[in-house]
């Protein structure tokens, strides 16, 4: 199946549904979502929609991806506290005792963005956000701040917070890996969990970008399969009994699906622990502030995703789907679309762009862009979690266990019947 999606473009369910599920949206659009949601939508509805990052619990799936809305502690406590259900932090760039890194050239200062509209190759109209920043620019020490700090309200909220790093990458003309780099870098981050959650394994997202994707270091498709093949060998093997729960996070490398799909295969047997699947495409034309080639998203990011990770899943057959975890980011712009991602094994979504379009876009006129998405994500009634599962249900493709159904069921239940 080499097709992006597997639900129709419009939802039918039953109108008595229907209606429950309007007068909700109607309301909470005026009154702001239930204190707590999940439990409303557990009682209500009969659905369950708690799902896992990296094996931890989640409440539901809608996360904060890495990046300019996760960069300081009042992002944190406002992400948990509007009801999101993880958040990765922005990404820090590893380095030496000295300062020194490799991937200096990640550390930029450049605040500006733009929410765009979009429309896809295939017509579609969406939006993506232009910048020319890259990962975290402040100092290392001041990461390690903002961390603890999150893994103390990870820790009293039971919503994670998972840091996330660049780690040097070498050239084809590099003797391997800055190894004092990688060192310094894993021993504090590991330094600053331990304080909050003991000898439980770090868990951590390794980022390839797409800003790295368009650079001259991943021109080379052998090198970038290297990386994904030895950088999680390398951070594991330094990490050694202190243990590791290592997400990577995929770029869109600049090469066919052909490629992208030997990226997956690649990364499916790596030593990862689970994986992120993909990282923004990126435009080498467009110009942004002076700035020539910046990454995008919108509809060409979830089409070209889906797509791949369709097409591992059809080439390698029901029982050997990716065995590690899939968090899925990329234009997740409705509960619809965290289904569809969903139905090709994914457990939970990675947010950015959403969370920034125009308020023209939301129902819900007062609140924050997080409670106005989720407000939309959950209750949408035509492209909303609940209708979706709803939808789900009566194609007898999702069955409730005692009165009850599972979003987690969805990656699972498609694993067993595709
Ligand atoms: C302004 C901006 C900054 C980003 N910074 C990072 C980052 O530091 N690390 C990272 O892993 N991804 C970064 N991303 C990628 C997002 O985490 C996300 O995976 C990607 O944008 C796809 O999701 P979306 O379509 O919802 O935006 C950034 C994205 C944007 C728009």
């Amino acid at each position: 199946m080499d097709t992006r999606t597997i639900l129709p473009d419009r939802i039918e369910v039953n109108p008595s549904f229907m209606k429950q599920l309007k007068e909700d949206y109607e309301r909470f659009a005026e009154e702001g979502l239930p204190k707590e949601v999940e439990a409303y939508i557990l009682d209500h509805y009969k659905m369950d929609v708690s799902s896992t990052y990296a094996g931890h619990f989640i409440r539901n799936p809608f996360g904060i991806a890495s990046g300019q809305l996760s960069t300081n502690i009042r992002q944190i406590e406002n992400g948990i506290e509007d009801g999101l259900g993880f958040i990765i932090l922005k990404t820090v760039i590893s380095q030496d005792p000295r300062g020194d890194s490799g991937m200096d050239a990640w550390k930029v200062n450049a605040p500006k963005m733009v929410v765009e509209p979009i429309t896809s190759k295939r017509g579609e109209e969406g939006y993506t956000v232009t910048w020319k920043g890259r990962g975290w620019h402040k100092s290392f020490e001041e990461y390690l701040t903002l961390m603890e700090q999150s893994l103390e309200l990870w820790k009293t909220s039971n919503t994670p917070v998972i840091p996330s790093c660049k780690f040097h990458l070498p050239t084809e003309e590099e003797d391997g890996f800055n190894v004092a780099e990688y060192q310094y870098t894993l021993n504090k981050l590991y330094e600053v969990w331990e304080k909050v959650w003991g000898d439980i394994p770090l868990t951590l997202e390794k980022d390839f970008s797409p800003t790295l994707a368009g650079s001259s270091l991943a021109k080379s498709q052998q090198m970038i399969l290297w990386w994904v093949t030895h950088v999680p060998e390398q951070i594991k093997g330094l990490m050694g009994a202190r243990g590791i729960n290592l997400g990577i996070k995929l770029m869109n490398a600049m090469f066919d699906d052909a490629f992208q799909l030997e990226v997956l295969e690649t990364a499916a047997k790596s030593k990862a622990d689970y994986l992120v699947c993909f990282n923004r495409l990126f435009d080498p034309d467009k110009e942004f502030e002076g700035k020539q080639g910046v990454a995008y998203g919108g509809y060409d990011l979830s089409d070209r995703n889906l797509k791949i990770i369709h097409q591992y899943n059809k080439k390698h057959g029901k029982q050997q789907w990716v065995k590690q975890p899939l968090s899925a980011t990329g234009n997740i712009e409705s509960g619809k679309m965290m289904v569809e991602y969903a139905l090709a094994g994914c457990e939970n979504g990675q947010i950015h762009s959403y969370f920034q379009w125009p308020a023209s876009e939301y129902a819900m006129k007062q609140g924050t862009k997080v409670e106005k998405s989720l407000h939309e994500l959950f209750f949408n009634p035509e492209k909303g979690l609940l209708v979706t599962m709803r939808y789900l249900e009566e194609k007898e493709l999702l069955a409730p266990k005692n009165g009850v159904l599972y979003f987690k069921d969805i990656c699972q239940h498609s694993k067993i019947n595709q």
